[in-house]
């Protein structure tokens, strides 16, 4: 039942559209490598004049990737900042126009008055607006389209062969790092602009090491369907690797992506046979770990094996490995995972976890 008090209803995350320096090779690796699928296509050929975009997906996963054709613009402008990332997290909603009205009516700036879109498949309603840094919110409505995404994108003809599946089902949450002291802004900003409320929070007693610390806010909508933590650095004896990003992001930006598999075990084998680069911990994380997790189905060795952390709380267990960044500059990388039962985020995890994120930022140069 919706809720009649949720002034910003969402159905879910809607697509995730990158803006990036050549998106044609970007979707490749999208394809071979994380095992997306091309499903359509817009750009010079069809009508498009100033970018080409590739729509990929998998099971409910969408990912747009963008690419200017020309030195300036807004794109252009975006990739040179800073470097391929996330401009747009849409949200999938009933009624785009009342998405932007209760949100700007609340202190959002918007960033595309609510349009409506149309081909043969129908008519799309979409509006958007401004979040962290250069990152907004679009709102997607979806009743009256019958079409495969959105009008302007054209189904690919030729069967994909470059894709390569990996059992990646949803988008489980989106992380975003934001600058000194302003977690809570952004707290504020998802509570009062769109309805979210506090999910779970971390700080730096529970997430810090020798030398660096963050604090961590998740936010989450009425249904629970979009999750967005939000972190800042916490002052440490060195950088943090919430700086690290900052420094190499210009600014805030989405830190992580964690998608989900029923099968981590197989999902992370085939994403590293297929040239998907893991943080790795200790083999000391998975002495103890029987002892922190009590029983799991999965045995230690393919775990340890392949990297894979375990998390346990009162509601059950949870499953997790992260990428290293996925372009040259330390900024946007990939979380999967599996949860049985936990609703949790891999708070002991955290420890071992960052300590293997400092040592690739010291290869950087950058601790
Ligand atoms: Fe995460």
């Amino acid at each position: 039942m919706p809720d009649p008090t949720d002034f910003l209803p969402l159905n879910g995350t809607d697509y995730v559209e990158f803006y990036v320096g050549n998106a044609k090779q970007a979707a490749h690796f999208y394809r071979s490598a994380f095992g997306m699928e091309m499903l359509a296509y817009r750009g010079p050929e069809t009508g498009t004049r100033d970018r080409s975009s590739y729509l990929l997906g998998q099971n409910k996963i969408r990912f747009v990737l963008t690419t200017p054709m020309q030195p300036d613009g807004p794109i252009a402008e975006h990739v040179r900042k800073h470097g391929d990332g996330v401009r747009d997290i849409a949200l999938w909603v009933d009624d785009a126009e009342a998405a932007y009205r209760e949100t700007t009516k609340r202190g959002a700036k918007g960033v595309r008055v609510p349009e409506v879109l149309q081909d043969e498949g129908g008519q799309i309603k979409i509006s958007a607006i401004a979040a962290y840094g250069d990152t907004i919110h679009s709102f997607v409505e979806r009743r009256n389209y019958t079409g495969l995404f959105l009008p302007g994108f054209v189904k690919l003809d030729q069967p994909d062969r470059v894709s390569r599946p990996v059992g990646l089902k949803y988008i489980d949450h989106m992380v975003s790092n934001v600058g000194w002291g302003q977690m809570d802004t952004w707290v504020a900003f998802y509570r009062d602009v769109m309805g979210f409320r506090l999910y779970q929070h971390f700080d730096d007693k529970d997430i810090s090491t020798e030398y660096s610390a963050l604090m961590s806010k998740v936010m989450a909508n009425g249904n629970d369907r979009v999750k967005f933590p939000i972190n800042e650095p916490a002052e440490g004896r060195r950088k943090s690797q919430i700086e690290e990003y900052l420094d190499f992001y210009k600014g805030p930006g989405v830190q992580h992506i964690a998608m989900a598999t029923d099968n981590i075990v197989e999902t992370v084998s085939k994403l590293r046979n297929q040239g998907i680069e893991f943080l790795r911990v200790p083999h000391t994380y998975y002495q103890d770990l029987i002892k922190r997790t009590g029983k799991i189905d999965e045995p230690i060795e393919a775990l340890e094996e392949l990297g894979i952390l375990v998390d346990r709380d009162e509601e059950g267990y949870m499953l997790q490995i992260f990428t290293k960044p996925v372009e040259d500059r330390p900024t946007l990388f990939f979380e999967i995972i599996q949860r049985k039962g936990s609703r949790s985020f891999g708070k002991g995890n955290f420890k071992a976890l960052f300590e293997s994120i400092e040592r690739e930022q010291a290869l950087r140069g950058n601790l």
